[in-house]
């Protein structure tokens, strides 16, 4: 058996960012539209008025204060309100694999590696862009990796259940060196003319760099354990995951394939469940919260790591102890954990102990407790 480690991270951040203020001008210049197209059945009372969005209520209700995406003129042209992502030719790098090849560079670089040592690449996101061939694999041949890659996912918690999947491999030896990525291109698959969800994601992609403890040759975090934990709901689902490619027929046809959320009953549902899995896999471990430096949790909403934290830790976080970049970054699915952990853990010292949360659809928690050597 060999211990597995993390040794380095990557982090890819698009360019274009999106403030609350530009999305709320955006979508009331929507709302106006649809009120005035429908005033005849909204007059008859018909058809609800679609009501204003507003910048105060979305970073009272959830902590975002602006998003990074890959195409933001097409998000708030009113007359699209989704991104204008060119379709690739078979022959070019998907979009995906281009943002994983970003964020893979950079985690090999912390970790002072190059893909001659990798022999695994697993890319765990929440959509694919195309069913097959596994996104991971493109990825492979875009960094020129010996070996093998597969596609996997579990919503929100992919990364965490990607990262136990790869250090299950470098624990029995199925493989050396194994990069999880997570391209995320959340603005895919969110109706941005939905008031109630218009403001929650963004994209990005993150990089893991999990290796055999004797091969890492600096600071690393050991992977001491991780668990997951799946329980069905229906309360966060998507029927159809493939990015949208050309203006929809009709909002309503098109609705069912793209993010839906009961997220008042989200909030209310997945918060005991992630706190009982958190001091459950503590005490598993054989640890106690106080041990723990660092929180780097899911980043879905403000309100709720701040109850997870307060919950795990049975006290109010001090500053640092669970840094949230949902302010920057939006919710960006299996990301948010990871570009936490990427930001804010450079500080650690030696023999120092933290844990990865992630959470969401399915319900799905995944939690990675680690301990910094060096
Ligand atoms: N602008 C202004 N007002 C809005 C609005 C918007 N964009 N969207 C909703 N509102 C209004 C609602 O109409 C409602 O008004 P009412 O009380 O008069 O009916 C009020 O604000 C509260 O809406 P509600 O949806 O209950 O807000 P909330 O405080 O529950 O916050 C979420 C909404 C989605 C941010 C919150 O429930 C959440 O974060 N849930 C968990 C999400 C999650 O983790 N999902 C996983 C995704 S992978």
């Amino acid at each position: 058996m060999h211990q597995p480690v993390i040794s380095g991270t990557g982090v890819f951040t698009p360019t274009e960012v999106i403030t609350n203020d530009e999305l709320v001008v955006a979508f009331n210049a929507y709302a106006d539209r649809f009120n005035a197209e429908n005033q005849a059945a909204i007059s008859a009372g018909d058809l609800p008025e679609m009501a204003y969005s507003s910048s105060d209520f979305i970073f009272a209700a959830s902590g975002i204060e602006r998003r990074h995406v890959m195409n933001k003129s097409g998000i708030l042209d009113p007359d699209r309100m989704y991104p204008a992502l060119r379709q690739r030719r078979d022959e070019e790098p998907g979009i995906m694999a281009e943002m994983a090849l970003d964020a893979c560079q950079k985690a090999l670089e912390e970790a002072g590696k190059t893909a001659a040592d990798v022999d695994a690449v697993i890319v765990a996101a929440s959509n694919m862009e195309r069913a097959y061939p596994a996104v991971a694999i493109e990825v492979q041949d875009l960094l020129g990796i010996s070996g093998f890659g597969f596609d996997m996912n579990v919503a929100c918690s992919s990364a965490t259940f990607g990262i136990q999947t790869a250090c299950d491999m470098v624990r029995s030896g199925s493989a050396k060196a194994i990069l999880v990525v997570n391209p995320e291109i959340c603005s895919g698959h969110l109706e941005w003319r939905d008031r109630d969800c218009h403001f929650i994601f963004g994209d990005v992609c993150t990089a893991t760099l999990i290796e055999r403890k004797e091969a890492a040759s600096g600071a690393h975090f050991e992977v001491i354990s991780s668990k997951c934990l799946t329980q069905f709901s229906n309360n966060i689902r998507n029927n159809n995951g493939f990015l949208r490619r050309s203006r929809p027929d009709g909002v309503k046809d098109r609705r069912d394939m793209q993010f839906m959320q009961n997220g008042r009953k989200v909030f209310k549902e997945v918060l005991p469940i992630v706190a009982k899995h958190i001091l459950g896999h503590l005490e598993e471990a054989g640890h106690g919260p106080d041990e723990l430096k660092r929180l780097w949790l899911h980043q879905a909403n403000k309100a709720m790591n701040d109850f997870i934290g307060k919950k795990v830790l049975g006290r109010r976080p001090e500053a640092g102890e669970q840094p949230n970049i949902l302010q920057d970054y939006a919710n960006t699915s299996s990301a948010g954990s990871i570009i936490a952990f990427s930001q804010y853990s450079d500080d650690m010292q030696d023999g120092d102990m933290g844990l990865i949360c992630s959470f969401g659809a399915g319900y799905s928690v995944g939690s990675v407790l680690l301990k910094r050597v060096k």
